[in-house]
């Protein structure tokens, strides 16, 4: 292998660009070039892309954000637009290609490998939905964003006697909102694993509220059933039983901005490094994730389609501590 390729795809995460300097510079140590195509899959198709040298990826590490830059490609989604990828990546003598991304990106990596392309996936997203590895580039640092906006309603809260429904992200997956939830010392968390009844948390905060708490939390993950929103406008009608004055607080991309901190750059750094090792190995349509405290790689077929399953022995814990 002469030259490979990498790109950043899907929702950005931080930590991404640590995986991306960490691809170029274990790339540029085994002897190949490496290329960045900008803006996914996208940028792919359209062949853009620049030759990245050690010193271009200098100064990335601390960044949030991908330098490279990310999209959400509805051309990729198709045959054809498969196919002018793969010619782009042809005409530019790019013979490995790096995938940095979430679930639904790392569907177009293992397509790409299907159609015979050599390809590895890195897991990178906050959700950390992904079959395939313990834990994502991305979601410790949105964890601690959205801890820290947990914490300053709690402030707030307390000063007006009210509960706050705070919504965060993860898709389908509730492991954003679980872990804030326990990290956060909220009363309640909603998740789109476990179906639940807006009546049972009513219950909580009328109970908090008559145990003389001063503020409620109930973290409510936006793949949930009842979200943040129709929890809200279910509680409207019972506004009176509950005590509290509610409000709603939408964390939103918010949580994808952040600096990595340090858990996410390491990671980054050895899954990216695990990227290039997996390339050289000769192992194509895999995913490079952190499984029982070491780089792993996961046969993609066995990735796509799929949504990580919760600990729900961490679900019973987060109700335990109200
Ligand atoms: O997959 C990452 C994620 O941030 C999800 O948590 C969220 O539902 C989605 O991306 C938002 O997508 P977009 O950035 O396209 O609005």
């Amino acid at each position: 292998m002469k030259r490979i390729g990498v790109l950043t795809s899907g929702g950005d995460a931080p930590g991404m660009n640590a995986a991306i300097r960490a691809v170029v510079r274990t790339g540029v140590a085994k002897g190949w070039e490496v290329y960045g195509i900008r803006e996914g899959y996208k940028g792919l198709i359209e062949g853009k892309m620049i030759p990245l040298g050690v010193r271009d990826v200098g100064g990335i590490i601390q960044r949030g954000g991908t330098v490279l830059g990310s999209a959400r490609c509805e051309e990729f989604k198709t045959e054809g637009g498969r196919l002018k990828a793969i010619r782009s990546l042809n005409e530019n003598s790019i013979e490995g290609l790096v995938v940095i991304g979430g679930n639904g990106s790392q569907t177009g990596t293992f397509k790409l490998h299907e159609m015979g392309f050599p390809v590895v996936g890195v897991a990178s997203t906050i959700d950390n939905d992904l079959v395939g590895t313990d834990i994502t580039i991305g979601v410790d640092t949105a964890l601690n964003i959205a801890l820290e906006a947990i914490d300053r309603l709690k402030v707030t809260g307390s000063s007006h006697q009210r509960g706050f429904l705070i919504e965060v992200m993860g898709r389908k997956c509730g492991y954003l909102a679980l872990m804030a939830a326990i990290a956060g010392g909220a009363e309640t968390v909603v998740i789109p694993e476990v179906e639940s009844d807006p009546e049972e948390i009513a219950q909580i905060l009328i109970h908090a509220y008559e145990k003389g708490k001063s503020h409620a939390i109930v973290v409510v993950a936006e793949g949930a059933t009842y979200n943040a929103t129709r929890l809200a406008e279910y509680f409207k009608q019972h506004e009176d039983r509950i005590g509290f004055a509610l409000r709603v607080t939408i964390l939103g991309h918010v949580q994808r901005g952040g600096a990595p901190g340090a858990s996410d750059r390491i990671l980054a750094s050895r899954l990216g490094a695990g990227a290039t090792d997996a390339l050289e190995a000769g192992k194509y349509g895999v995913l490079v994730g952190w499984v029982n405290g070491k780089v792993h790689t996961t046969p993609l077929e066995e990735v796509v389609g799929k949504t990580k399953e919760i600990d729900m022995e961490l679900f019973e814990l987060a109700r335990k501590l109200d």
